[in-house]
């Protein structure tokens, strides 16, 4: 009996294991181009055969048929630019037929490619066509603006080893690996499932039944490459997936990681994706509603239309050689304490249909509330409140912004005592004074260094943020852009609470504690706040306190009640 088509070998780009040690050498003297994360998503999929039939980054050709016609120029289906953009000064040192290194981020050297093509892309043209907007809400739009560089090189690839990959190795497959592994197993049909989100009882049940439906096997093939920016980490989710690959019956169903960085293309990436998931040796795809979609544009509005991607998909499905499972919305019926499909229920009116949102999960994530077991697998959900404890229990970031004199330091110790006499989180205070002492001693009073002082200040912050501790900040800060920054980076990890010392410029400079006002109307001291440079008074600081008749511990409690408010801190 001939094996089945899905399960041959499928061609890679690597090179024999002897060859790949000579190359190493060789290619130590050939100029280097050091990858993106995203770049080393797509090298590594190139090269193990993932994006078969591409042989290499896209030549301008390819790239103009796959942007306009979704077509590789020999006409194969394909929907995704897969382009290696640089910075325009090296693509000027690059000759064409010249050999380039592509080395990961510790300079690893991964492959060789021959530079066949240079060119300088028209991005609006690529974002319309390809994401169907030229809108920077539009993740990969804005990577293709704010991050890609301006010139793309093509040319084939010559693979000399796979990136190296130090977490969860058992559960990473390249798709001859997978093949194999279906081929041992006797595995047919295999229905691939693909997600960057963790799976809740819903997906199980939606799974599992679509790989019942299509008398096939299941593949678990969640994405640990780049998701969403905003998404679960892909550590919490291979733990939570690890937990719900033992609800399904044994040996119906297996999970493999893909090493993939998505581009939230709806449509096109749903093709893109069975595509990927034919190379990996699998016969069926589910395809959802909303597949890969990027949320809203800047209008407010869908970037694509719910059902966009099944119709392209069934449009292309006989090309593409896989076959589409449409998704089913499975709710959860009260009375008979099991999952079904919505437009399967023929009896809606008489009994109860739960649900939980997305949104409503969250909410009750990040304030500790109770998720039911219908909703979820309990060992799900305890890994995801383990990565994603109540506000209460998480970092943040308290920042004083204030002239000179204006009682910030003073403030920011109350709170400092009151926060450690309620206990449960190790708390810093990043005082001006202090921190120009310590962190930022040989650093003067110019705007570039009044910067740099305050960025470092935000990284220290950004970091107690991300360990669970709470970061008092306490320094001039004067100008807004920079302000925000630090908001921009801390926010990332917990909260950001900006408090305005609002005390006037007149009463910091009767009060004068330190005689500094004193000496800057002198002249002894240039370019001092307020007197002789800017302050930009914060516009939304989440809490403005005015110290003019209010006792230091008024002000202190003011920012505790603020804190309570925003859920920060939270009785027991
Ligand atoms: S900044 O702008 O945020 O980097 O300033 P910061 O690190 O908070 O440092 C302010 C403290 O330094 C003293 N000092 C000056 N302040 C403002 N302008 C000038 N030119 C200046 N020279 C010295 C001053 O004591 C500030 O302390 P605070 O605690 O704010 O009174």
């Amino acid at each position: 009996m001939t094996m089945s088509k899905n399960l041959a070998p499928i061609p890679e780009l690597y090179v024999s294991y002897d060859s790949a040690q000579k190359m190493k050498f060789e290619a130590a003297e050939l100029v280097s181009l050091d990858l993106s994360p995203r770049q080393i998503c797509d090298l590594e999929l190139l090269m193990n055969g993932g994006f078969y039939p591409l042989k290499g980054f896209l030549g301008e050709e390819d790239y103009n048929g796959v942007v306009e016609n979704m077509r590789l120029a020999d006409g194969a289906l394909w929907p995704m630019p897969i382009t290696l953009d640089v910075k325009a000064a090296f693509a000027d040192s690059i000759e064409l037929d010249q050999d380039i290194a592509l080395r990961d981020q510790e300079g690893v050297i991964l492959a060789t490619m021959t530079v066949t093509d240079k060119w300088v892309p028209d991005k609006a043209k690529e974002a319309q066509m390809v994401f169907g907007a030229d809108d920077d809400a539009h993740p990969a739009v804005n990577y293709l603006h704010n991050s890609a560089g301006e010139v793309y090189l093509g040319g084939p690839i010559t693979g000399i080893q796979q990136p190296v990959h130090y977490d969860f190795r058992a559960r990473r497959d390249t798709p001859n690996e997978l093949r194999a592994y279906f081929r041992k197993l006797g595995w047919r049909k295999v229905v691939a499932f693909q997600t960057r989100n963790p799976l809740h009882r819903a997906h199980q049940e939606l799974t599992f039944r679509a790989a019942r439906e299509s008398e096939a096997n299941l593949l678990l093939h969640p994405v640990v490459g780049m998701t969403k920016p905003g998404d679960v980490d892909h550590f919490t989710r291979v733990r939570c997936y690890e937990a719900v690959l033992d609800k399904y019956p044994a040996s119906t169903t297996t999970m493999s990681l893909l090493p993939l960085a998505m581009r939230m293309a709806g449509p096109r990436e749903a093709l893109w994706h069975g595509l990927i998931r034919k190379n990996h040796g699998c016969t069926h795809f589910i395809v959802g509603r909303d597949h890969a979609g990027p949320g809203k544009n800047s209008a407010g509005e869908d970037f694509y239309g719910p059902y966009e991607a099944q119709d392209l998909f069934k449009e292309h499905e006989a090309e593409m050689g896989i076959e589409m499972v449409p998704f089913k919305h499975m709710v959860y019926v009260q009375e008979r304490a099991q999952y079904e499909p919505n437009d399967e229920i023929a009896d809606k009116e008489t009994v109860t249909i739960l649900n939980i949102s997305g949104t409503e999960l969250r909410r009750r994530l990040s304030e500790g509330l109770e998720i039911p077991d219908w909703f979820s697998f309990p060992e799900v959900v305890s890994e995801l409140r383990k990565t994603k404890p109540p506000r209460s229990k998480q970092g943040f970031t308290v920042f004083f912004t204030g002239f000179s004199g204006s009682g910030k330091s003073t403030i920011a110790n109350a709170l400092m005592t009151k926060l450690m006499e309620m206990g449960g989180r190790p708390v810093t205070l990043l005082d001006g004074d202090i921190v120009r002492k310590n962190l930022s001693s040989e650093l003067g009073f110019s705007k570039e260094h009044r910067d740099l002082n305050i960025l470092r200040i935000g990284y220290v912050a950004s970091e107690i943020t991300k360990n669970g501790g709470i970061a008092i900040c306490a320094p001039i800060a004067p100008y807004a852009t920079t302000r925000r920054k630090v908001r921009e980076g801390i926010e990332e990890y917990g909260a950001f609470v900006e408090v305005h010392v609002a005390t006037a410029l007149e009463e910091c400079e009767r009060r004068d504690r330190k005689g500094l006002y004193k000496m800057a109307r002198e002249g002894k001291i240039k370019e001092f706040t307020g007197i002789s440079d800017p302050y930009d008074v914060p516009a939304n600081p989440e809490l403005r306190v005015e110290t003019e008749g209010t006792d230091v511990d008024n002000c202190a409690h003011q920012v505790v009640l603020k804190l309570e408010a925003m859920g920060l801190i939270a009785g027991h």
